[in-house]
């Protein structure tokens, strides 16, 4: 059975991506890597965790050794909105995570996976069904650093050999972990706070249309992708994925369908505007369904029905 590595564990997407990996690959195939030593702790209970911080590449190499790791999943990365109050950090840690994992990829021949994002398009791509080749001209340094990150993978593949697989993910809604410093994070902040205050307070414009994806699906989509056929990937770094799109106050009114009591208001953060301006509205997600059977099973109804579902446990059980 193939060895994982997880690194960059405990943000929004490991916390779950770690045990659909378990299901995967065998609960004690996987570990999950991080750098803060508190969360380390928590991951322990559930798997085998070590800390590991992802630019330290001696120590990082220990680690890939010393598992017999077979496939890296960098999941690294400060956010688009963070990103822009320090960009200098943004670009060290989202690619020298990503530099270091693909030496060591190189060196010890593991498979690699790290998302791209919707945030490698910018003002200048076509918004409507966003083609998989376009223009890719991002204006944040998030964006700047995942098209880097897609252009620096396909290279190792093709002059290396590493096997290097990508998607660019949509703004994830998940109950796990909350997102920090992203711009689609209202999508999954609002259902905690419809459940625990009956209100919310949008930062993000009312019309603001912008891909976004439940957790199931994006994790499926992830070991699908690692799974398929090299033979018939084409594309490599990095596909568009899709399965839904909203604004704010479409998504808003949806929930006040479920509940009526539910209010909210819109305090606008002008970075976050302007990102989300800058994104798709929509991305054309063909590739990913030809070339490797992209098919997601969540929309906009089954999502909301869920997570209020979830959420409201988790307010009752005071972990919000
Ligand atoms: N969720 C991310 C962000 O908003 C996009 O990949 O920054």
């Amino acid at each position: 059975m193939k060895k994982i590595l997880v690194v960059g564990a405990g943000g929004q997407i490991g916390t779950e991506l770690v045990p659909h990996l378990q299901k995967v690959y065998g609960e004690d195939n996987v570990i999950a890597a991080e750098v803060r030593d508190e969360v380390v702790k928590k991951l322990s209970e559930k798997c085998i965790a070590i800390k590991l911080d992802a630019l330290d590449f001696q120590g990082y190499g220990e680690a890939v050794k010393k598992y017999g790791v077979d496939g890296i999943y960098n999941l690294v990365a400060l956010l688009s909105a963070k990103g822009e109050q320090n960009p200098d950090l943004a670009w060290k840690i989202n690619m020298g995570a990503l530099l270091n994992s693909l030496n060591l990829a190189r060196e010890f021949k593991c498979a690699l996976f790290t998302p791209s994002s919707i945030g490698a398009f910018g003002s200048n791509t076509p918004h409507q069904m966003t083609p998989q080749d376009t223009i890719m001209r991002p204006d944040t340094i998030y964006g700047v650093c995942k098209v880097s990150g897609e252009l620096l993978s396909d290279y190792y593949f093709k002059r290396f050999g590493v096997d290097t697989r990508s998607v660019r993910f949509p703004g994830i809604i998940s109950n796990g972990c909350l997102p920090g410093g992203g711009t689609t994070d209202y999508a999954v902040e609002v259902f905690y706070e419809v459940v625990k205050n009956g209100k919310y307070t949008c930062t993000v414009p009312q019309d603001a249309y912008m891909d976004m994806l439940y957790m199931p699906d994006a994790l499926e989509a992830t070991t699908q992708l690692m799974e398929a056929d090299p033979a018939k990937l084409v594309h490599r770094n990095s596909f568009n994925i899709a399965s839904m799109s909203f604004t704010p106050e479409q998504l808003f009114q949806e929930i006040k369908k479920r509940i009526p009591s539910f209010t909210w208001d819109y305090k606008i953060d002008p970075v976050k505007a302007a990102i989300a301006a800058s994104w798709p509205d929509v991305m054309d997600d063909s590739c990913a369904r030809n070339e490797w059977g992209w098919n997601p099973k969540w929309g906009l109804q089954d999502m909301i029905t869920d997570m209020l579902k979830v959420c409201e446990q988790k307010v009752k059980r005071g972990e919000y």
